[in-house]
């Protein structure tokens, strides 16, 4: 029987942080594939070496020829270039537009049949690239995006209110950028809606830490976007479709006609299984919620016109 396969484009800290995190978790074959020259190798064969010490017994593998692909389940590209202080996402349409744009020509001849997922940014631009470039139906194509802003919205509200994490569930839908939404009525503690236990003021200044999250840690780090929250987001999304766990994410999707949004990428929870995204799922939201989306979706639509014809 053929092996699960999934392969990371690009070997830098997001893409070998998911490597790592995806053997671990030892339920498919990974391939790391990176333009430098020994880079994705020697990445692949450290992380190799770690398996007697950690217990996995599936194969990770790094290359500079898209060819070692071919056959992949799962594609997660997260090669472009990254933000520095100072600089939004959306500063990086052009340049990610072409690198994401001949990263999927490339992969889409070895593994016509695979899923997508897109971490490039900005991600929701370049998740419709990734859509158009690939030709694939919409369920193939998904970007990382609310399943890492509610994963730091989830850990703010957590520090706030003294509560283990994994007592916090909540939504960060829309643009992953500065036009993310929050619905704050739908992120609970132990159940309980946040607006029952915090006073708005604290929940805005989350909120906005949230909104802020990947441009707090690129002026914390200086040289480097975030990598350890994004794989670990990104990791669950794979393990969602490679097992079928038919579980829901926030994740960066086409839109056509859910929200009454049409021909459009942002972040909605979708259910996630083999066949990628199995469900848009409509939440009901309120009118100023669906404002508050349909202007997101405006945001990304603006960026995704100005994008070169591909
Ligand atoms: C972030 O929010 C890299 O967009 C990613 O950190």
């Amino acid at each position: 029987m053929k092996e699960t396969k999934i392969s990371i484009i690009g070997a830098g800290n997001v893409g070998a942080s998911l490597g790592q995190r995806l053997i671990e978790k030892d339920f498919a074959d990974v391939v790391m594939v990176d333009i430098v020259e020994g880079l994705p190798q020697g990445k692949a064969l450290d992380i190799l070496e770690s398996g007697p010490v950690i217990g996995f017994t599936h194969c990770i593998s790094g290359s500079n020829n898209y060819a070692d692909t071919a056959g992949s389940d799962v594609v997660v590209i997260t090669s472009g270039v990254a933000r520095k202080p100072s600089m939004t996402r959306e500063d990086l349409l052009k340049i990610n537009t072409d690198i994401v744009s001949n990263v999927v020509k490339e992969v889409i001849k070895y593994s016509p049949s695979c899923i997508l997922i897109v971490v490039a940014n900005p991600v929701d631009a370049m998740t419709w690239v990734a859509y158009k470039t690939s030709g694939f139906p919409r369920n193939r194509v998904l970007g990382l995006s609310g399943a890492l802003d509610g994963a730091r919205l989830a850990t703010f509200i957590a520090l706030e209110t003294n509560t283990p994490v994994t007592n916090v569930s909540c939504y960060v839908l829309g643009e992953h950028g500065t036009n993310m939404v929050v619905f704050p009525r739908l992120a609970k503690v132990n159940d309980k809606p946040i607006t029952e236990i915090l006073p708005k003021e604290t929940i805005d200044t989350l909120v906005q830490r949230a909104i802020n999250g990947g441009a707090e840690i690129v002026g914390l780090l200086k040289t480097s976007s975030a990598f350890y929250a994004p794989s670990a987001a990104v990791a669950r999304m794979v393990e969602a479709i490679i097992k079928d766990t038919q579980e829901v994410l926030p994740c960066a999707s086409v839109l056509s006609g859910e929200y009454n949004l049409q021909d459009v990428v942002i972040g909605v929870p979708v259910k996630l299984g083999k066949a990628g995204i199995i469900e848009v799922i409509d939440l009901k939201l309120t009118q100023d919620e669906i404002n508050a989306l349909s202007a997101s979706a405006e945001a990304v639509r603006k960026q995704i016109i100005s994008i070169p014809a591909i």
